[in-house]
């Protein structure tokens, strides 16, 4: 089976976003695995007017939320799948595209650039930091944010296709690979869980030189 496929498959068994969350906005972006937890979009900075790109934009929602507030958006995610569901639901809103694509293949070939790149539980997850930081370095605007979050080294999840995909790094781990690609101000740390939960988020963000 393909890594596509994989993921196609991966994306059959993911629940779709409620239409509301808990303060009854119809557009948030969630950086954990907690519905109504953790930071919003603020640590990107203002986005209206920036040119943002998300690596595994899954179903399209936190990346919609970024354009509703002014952002011009691209999704970029492996599943064909996708790009179907996140099309449905957010096809209508100007200034949104999505892709079906792998993120390094799109990074090696497009000539864009872009002020904003995140990634939530997404690809920067799933491929080699040493392959994708340079690719993501080089298609960003100088000042630009990167962003990403994942589950935090060493905690549990089913994980779909190939053994050993995942790239969970500890906080001094990414900040290291982070300033030795070139970008400065790396922060990393696990965003402590919901109570009654044991599992943090790790967030992730860097600006680019
Ligand atoms: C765990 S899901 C998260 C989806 C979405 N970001 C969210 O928060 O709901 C991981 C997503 O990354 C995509 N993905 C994994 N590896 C990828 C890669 N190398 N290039 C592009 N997309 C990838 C998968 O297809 C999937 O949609």
């Amino acid at each position: 089976m393909s890594l596509a496929e994989s993921w196609d498959r991966y994306a059959v068994g993911s629940t779709p976003r409620r239409a509301e969350n808990a303060n009854g906005d119809t557009t948030w972006l969630n950086w954990t695995q907690y519905a109504d937890h953790g930071p919003n979009e603020a640590l990107l900075g203002p986005v209206a007017g920036r040119r943002v790109l998300e690596l595994g934009s899954g179903s399209g929602s936190n990346l919609a939320h970024l354009v509703t507030l002014g952002a011009s958006g691209l999704g970029v995610d492996i599943a064909p799948a996708r790009e179907a569901v996140a099309r449905e639901r957010w096809g209508d809103l100007p200034g949104l595209e999505f892709r079906t694509v792998e993120a390094t293949a799109f990074l090696s070939r497009t000539d864009r650039t872009f002020d904003v790149v995140l990634s939530i539980f997404g690809a920067v997850w799933f491929v080699d930091p040493e392959t994708l930081l340079p690719l993501i370095r080089a298609r960003m605007a100088a000042g630009g944010i990167l962003a990403f979050s994942h589950l935090p080294a060493g905690s549990q999840r089913p994980r779909p296709g190939r053994a050993g995909m995942r790239h969970d790094h500890s906080p001094s781990t990414w900040e290291r690979l982070l300033t030795g690609h070139g970008f400065t101000g790396a922060s990393a740390s696990v965003i402590d869980p919901p109570e009654g939960r044991t599992v943090g988020t790790m967030l992730v963000r860097a600006v680019a030189p």
